[in-house]
């Protein structure tokens, strides 16, 4: 791969040592950040590109993604919008349309996601299964999820299947299942929540994800308060997902502990539920990622941009925080110290705004500001003119 020079940036924000920078220059090289600089001195390379004074920022790390999936819920969201609380309930509809679906379908469907997820920013996103519910749709969902990401996440204990014991199924999960999934597997997650699996369910999924080689991640405390947050901490869980029904002590808890609470606005606005108290977690010194939760149900969104307006506008984050909630957060969330960043070294993973500064991803919320995405160095998608 050739060396690129990117010139005449506006403002690079970076998140690594060099801070932000005004009237910024970057080599990439082999698909690394090589170099970062001022406007003068540039070095010389075997490509140019002259982003006219536009912000460049790390490429958007999304972290919390359901993308195998077959239907429609679309019916349900207007139901929701007319007063119907949100219960997870709905899942079950998804799981009975994706059992139905062929391999081809599925796949189509991630790659258009994946492709919309692009042109608003996203290099990196996490696909979990959890529409499947039997041992070869599970392992089906996560082959097909890992021709698209190294960041797979088995959620074959997303609820029980109609008309099947809980035990039974905790047990199928955690034997036949699980082994199915572990080959396409890089995480394991469980929606740990009333209705769904408590926290001794949960515990024994987790544990058996873990060993089995996988790293655990949870479904926290997204309807109601409950063990979630805590049963994430006492695993070492990299993220407790969702985090909006916390206890003084749950935030103690990740304060003091190396899980990042990845909050998922996208999932408040679709189901019209209180927002996550991020003011309290970041005050508390507790690292949060913002994430879609794209999925059928509680989020349809791929867009990240809408995800950090929302967390600005009514979580009172700041734009910064937002920002980095939704790069480096999103990389802790993944554990990856590679990209969420544009420090020398890291993977070339970045968005150049059609903005010069990334105060407007907020500042201009529902706007296509996206101007060109770059992963490892290559273009991933290109103005559309
Ligand atoms: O993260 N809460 C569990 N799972 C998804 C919703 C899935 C659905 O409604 O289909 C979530 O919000
Ligand atoms: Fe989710």
């Amino acid at each position: 791969m050739s060396s690129l020079l990117i010139t005449n940036i506006g403002e690079l924000t970076t998140h690594g040592p060099q801070g932000t920078v005004q009237h910024a220059a970057m080599v990439v090289d082999e698909g690394r950040v090589a170099w970062i600089g001022g406007a003068g001195h540039l070095p010389m390379t075997d490509a140019r590109l002259d982003v006219e004074g536009r912000a460049v920022i790390p490429g958007f790390v999304d972290s919390h993604a359901h993308l195998v999936f077959a239907g429609s819920r679309a019916a349900e969201f207007a139901a929701r919008m007319a007063g119907q609380p949100y219960t997870g309930g709905g899942i079950r509809t998804t799981v009975s349309a994706t059992r139905a679906a062929p391999d081809e379908a599925l796949r189509a469907n991630a790659a258009r996601l994946l492709a919309e997820a692009a042109r608003q920013g996203t290099t990196t996103m996490e696909i979990k299964s959890g529409y499947g519910l039997t041992v070869a749709d599970e392992e089906r969902s996560l082959r097909i999820a890992a021709e698209f990401t190294p960041e797979t996440t088995f959620l074959g204990a997303h609820v029980v299947p109609a008309d099947t014991d809980p035990d039974e199924y905790v047990r199928l999960v955690c034997g036949d299942m699980l082994k199915a999934a572990a080959p396409y597997a890089r995480w394991v997650d469980v929606f740990c929540e009333r209705g769904a699996f408590d926290a001794e369910q949960s515990r024994a999924v987790l544990r058996a994800g873990i060993d089995a080689g996988l790293r655990p991640r949870v479904h926290a405390n997204q309807l109601s308060q409950g063990p979630g947050v805590q049963l994430a901490v006492e695993l070492g869980a990299a993220s407790a997902d969702h985090c909006t029904h916390l206890s003084e002590a749950d935030i103690k808890a990740l304060a003091d502990s190396d899980t990042v609470a990845t909050l998922l606005p996208g999932a408040e606005f679709s189901t019209r539920s209180p927002y996550p108290d991020a003011r309290s977690l970041l005050d508390a010194g507790v690292t949060v990622a913002l994430a879609t939760d794209c999925n059928p149900g509680s989020s349809f969104t791929t867009s990240m941009p809408f995800c950090l307006a929302l967390a600005v506008r009514e979580m009172r984050m700041t734009p910064a925080e937002a920002l980095r909630a939704a790069t480096t957060g999103g990389a802790k969330a993944l554990r990856r110290t590679d990209i969420g960043h544009l420090a020398v070294g890291a993977c070339a993973d970045l968005t150049v705004l059609d903005a010069p500064s990334f105060l407007h991803l907020a500042y201009r919320p529902g706007v296509p500001l996206v101007h060109t995405v770059l992963r490892n160095g290559a273009p991933l998608c290109r103005p559309s003119q």
